[in-house]
C-alpha cells in the first residue's frame, strides 16, 4: 500500500462533491419543511467530518511511507472501512434522488392535455415528491451500509472453493487427476490474529486431499513480522507432492522507507525465511521436477513481475533453465499480466497460476456471471484463461488488503483438477 497522491486528491473530490450535493439538498428539504429537531452542531458536520477524514488520510500516508512494523497497515485499513461507512451510503442516496429526482421531473410534470400534473389524488397522506425520493434514497443507502457489513462480519471469511477440470493432451499418464489447490495473496498483516478464522480455509483445502498446494504470493503486506505465529496454522496444511510458493509484491518491503538497505535487504530474507517456517517450498525464479513412475512433470516459480509501478524481479529464463523439454510445465507467477507480455509470447508453460488482483473485493459472483470494477483495470482479473494451448487462472486472495471486507467477492481457494485429452476445460 504505497501512499498515493491520486488517491488523497480523488477521495478530497469525491467527499467534497458529495458532502456539496448533501448539504443543498439538506438545505432544500428544510426550507420545504422545517425540522421540529435539528442534529446538535448543525452544519458543524458538514465542514469538520470531512476535514477529519482528509486529515486523518494524509497523516496515514505520511505514517505508512515511514512505518516500522505493521500496526499501521490495520489502523489505516479500519479507518478506510470508516470512510466508507459514511461515504458509500451517503454518495448512493444522492445519486439515487438526483437520477430518480431528474428523471421523474420530465416525465411526470405534464398530463397529455400539457396541463401541470396533480401528484396526489388525495387518497393518500400528503408527502412532498422530494421527501419521498429522499425515503427512496435512504432505502437505497441502506442497502452499501448492510453489504459492506456483512462483507466486514462474515464476507471476509467466507471461504468460497472454485473447481476446475483441465485437459492436456501432454499430461503424462502418471499424473492424470493431479489435484492442484491454489492459493494466494494471504496479506497476514491484515489478518492480524484470525487465526481460528483461517483454520477454517486450512480444514477445506485439506479436505480436497490435494497432490500439490500452490501459493501464488503476498505473504505480507510489508513485513517481515507479520508472519509471527502463523507457523501453527499453516503447516497444519497437506498435501502428497508438496506445497510450493512465490513472492508477490507486497512480500519485497517496497511500501515502506527504511533506515538502511541492509535492513530493507533483513526483512525480504525474513519473508523468504518464513515461507519455509509455514511450510513453503520458495520458488524464486527457479524450478523443480515431479516424478511418479516413468513420467516428470515440472513446476516453475518467479518472482513478482508486473507493469509499473509493480516491480519486474522475475526472470523467466532463468526460472525455466533445465526444464525445457520436460513435457508438462506449471508455472507459478503472481502477477497475471505476466502471462500476456512473456508467458504466451516466449515459453510453452502449459497453467500458469497467478494472483495480486484480489478481484479488488467487491463485485458480483452468481452463477458464472462475474462483474467486479477490478475488471476495468486489469485484463485478466478472475477465473480462468485460455490462449492457444495455455491456461491461466487468476484466483481472487485468500486475505484481504486495504479495506477488512470482502464485498460479493469471497476469499477464494482454488481446485483444479488435471486430465489427459484435447484441450478443454470443463466442470468438476
Ligand atoms: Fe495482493
Amino acid at each position: 500500500m504505497r501512499f498515493s497522491i491520486e488517491a488523497l486528491v480523488g477521495m478530497i473530490f469525491f467527499s467534497f462533491i458529495v458532502d456539496y450535493l448533501l448539504h443543498k439538498h439538506y438545505k432544500e428539504l428544510k426550507e420545504e419543511t422545517p425540522a421540529t429537531f435539528s442534529f446538535p452542531f448543525g452544519a458543524f458536520w458538514h465542514y469538520s467530518v470531512p476535514a477529519i477524514f482528509v486529515l486523518s488520510f494524509i497523516i496515514f500516508g505520511l505514517l505508512i511511507n515511514f512505518a516500522a512494523s505493521p500496526g499501521v497497515y490495520v489502523y489505516f485499513q479500519w479507518f478506510i472501512t470508516v470512510y466508507l461507512f459514511i461515504y458509500l451510503p451517503k454518495f448512493i442516496y444522492i445519486f439515487t434522488y438526483k437520477m430518480t429526482h431528474n428523471a421523474i421531473k420530465v416525465k411526470n410534470k405534464f398530463e397529455p392535455n400539457g396541463k401541470i400534473k396533480k401528484m396526489n389524488d388525495g387518497r393518500y397522506p400528503k408527502i412532498s415528491r422530494k421527501k419521498f425520493l429522499s425515503q427512496i434514497g435512504i432505502f437505497m443507502a441502506s442497502l452499501p451500509f448492510v453489504s459492506l457489513l456483512f462483507g466486514v462480519m462474515k464476507g471476509r471469511f467466507n471461504f468460497s472453493v472454485k473447481y476446475n477440470k483441465l485437459a492436456f493432451p501432454n499430461l503424462p499418464k502418471a499424473f492424470e487427476g493431479l489435484k492442484i489447490v491454489q492459493i494466494s495473496d494471504l496479506h497476514l498483516g491484515s489478518l492480524n490474529s484470525n487465526y481460528y478464522e483461517m483454520e477454517e480455509a486450512i480444514r477445506i483445502i485439506n479436505a480436497e486431499h490435494p497432490d500439490l498446494i500452490c501459493f501464488t504470493g503476498d505473504l505480507v503486506n510489508n513485513f517481515a513480522e507479520e508472519t509471527i505465529g502463523w507457523e501453527s496454522v499453516f503447516g497444519k496444511l497437506q498435501a502428497k507432492h508438496g506445497k510450493y510458493s512465490i513472492l508477490g509484491n507486497h512480500d519485497y518491503g517496497d511500501y515502506s522507507k527504511w533506515a538502511t538497505p541492509q535492513e530493507k535487504d533483513a526483512n525480504l530474507q525474513g519473508v523468504k525465511d518464513a515461507h519455509q517456517r509455514l511450510g513453503f517450498q520458495l520458488l524464486n525464479n527457479e524450478s523443480l521436477t515431479l516424478t511418479k513412475g516413468n513420467d516428470t512433470i515440472a513446476i516453475a516459480g518467479v518472482e513478482n513481475w508486473g507493469h509499473p509501478p509493480f516491480p519486474q524481479y522475475g526472470d523467466l529464463a532463468k526460472a525455466t533453465k533445465g526444464i525445457e523439454n520436460i513435457p508438462f510445465k506449471l508455472l507459478l507467477s503472481h502477477d497475471p499480466d505476466h502471462w500476456d507480455s512473456e508467458v504466451t509470447i516466449d515459453y510453452d508453460y502449459d497453467l500458469t497460476l497467478a494472483g495480486h488482483t484480489h478481484g479488488m473485493q467487491f463485485g458480483f459472483d452468481y452463477k458464472g456471471f462475474q462483474w467486479s470494477p477490478a475488471q476495468y483495470k486489469f485484463k485478466r482479473w478472475s477465473g480462468l484463461y485460455r490462449e492457444g494451448h495455455q491456461f491461466l487462472y487468476v484466483n481472487r486472495g485468500l486475505g484481504f488488503l486495504g479495506m477488512p471486507a470482502r464485498v460479493g467477492m469471497p476469499p477464494e481457494i482454488t481446485v483444479i483438477e488435471l486430465t489427459q485429452g484435447a484441450i478443454s476445460n470443463e466442470p468438476m
